[in-house]
């Protein structure tokens, strides 16, 4: 129980897919020695069972009756490295496979398993300091967060990055059809109904378009150090 009594910190960082929210999270955490929670490998991991499933993700009777059966653990290699398990079986390099975003989106939008995935995350923030990345985190998921940090850049910087980094990874994708994607899954993700992308209104928003990942990664770290006196 004295491991539930320690003072741990908590920091919700949100924002739209490709602003580098996971990136430099993994970096600050690292270097503040917090837990690092991907909270959207949690969704693709449901994303991926109803892949596995044959089952249609913007079902939600169908998606909702595969959740009893779902055990979703995490652990983190030495390499600080989230893995994935779904029933027990690896799915950390499944769930980065380019359908699973699609599932994952679809999913995600489901109350049902939402509510299912509550918990879990919470959880992590009970036990451990954590930096969280997610959609909802400062919103719903940890309302009463110590830090809370609203990271986003413009679309175009945005695909201009995932353009980079998929000529890096020799998987060139066209650039307009990137941001098309881009603008389709912010799209989406602040107008559902559930737990919409949004800033909590006590978050600090910060815009990295123009920035390097260096210069992004000091000033979340400036924000972090400086409200919580480390
Ligand atoms: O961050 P990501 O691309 O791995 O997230 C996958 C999907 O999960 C994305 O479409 C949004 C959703 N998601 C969510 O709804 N809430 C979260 N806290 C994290 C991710």
């Amino acid at each position: 129980m004295s491991q539930q009594e320690e003072k741990n910190y908590s920091v919700a960082i949100d924002g739209p897919s490709g602003a580098g929210k996971s990136t430099i999270a993994r970096s600050v955490a690292k270097e503040l020695n917090f837990v690092y929670v991907d909270t959207g490998a949690i969704y693709r991991t449901v994303g991926c069972q109803a892949r596995r499933k044959g089952v249609d993700p913007t079902d939600a009777v169908a998606v909702a009756a595969l959740l009893p059966g779902l055990e979703i653990t995490m652990a983190y290699g030495e390499d600080d490295l989230q893995r994935m398990y779904l029933n027990g079986g690896d799915v950390t390099d499944e769930i980065r496979l380019p359908e699973i975003s699609m599932y994952a989106s679809h999913v995600s939008a489901i109350p049902a398993v939402r509510a299912f995935l509550l918990e879990m995350q919470r959880d992590m923030a009970r036990k451990h300091s954590v930096i969280m990345d997610g959609r909802d985190i400062g919103t719903v998921v940890l309302p009463d967060a110590d830090v809370k940090i609203f990271l986003t850049a413009s679309p175009e910087d945005r695909a201009r990055r995932r353009y980079e980094e998929l000529i890096g990874r020799g998987t060139p994708k066209d650039y307009d059809e990137l941001l098309r994607e881009i603008e389709e899954r912010d799209y989406n993700d602040s107008h559902r109904a559930a737990a919409p992308l949004r800033p909590a209104e006590d978050a600090i928003l910060l815009d990295t378009s123009g920035n390097t990942f260096q210069q992004s990664r000091q000033q979340i770290l400036d924000i972090i150090r400086g409200r919580l006196g480390l």
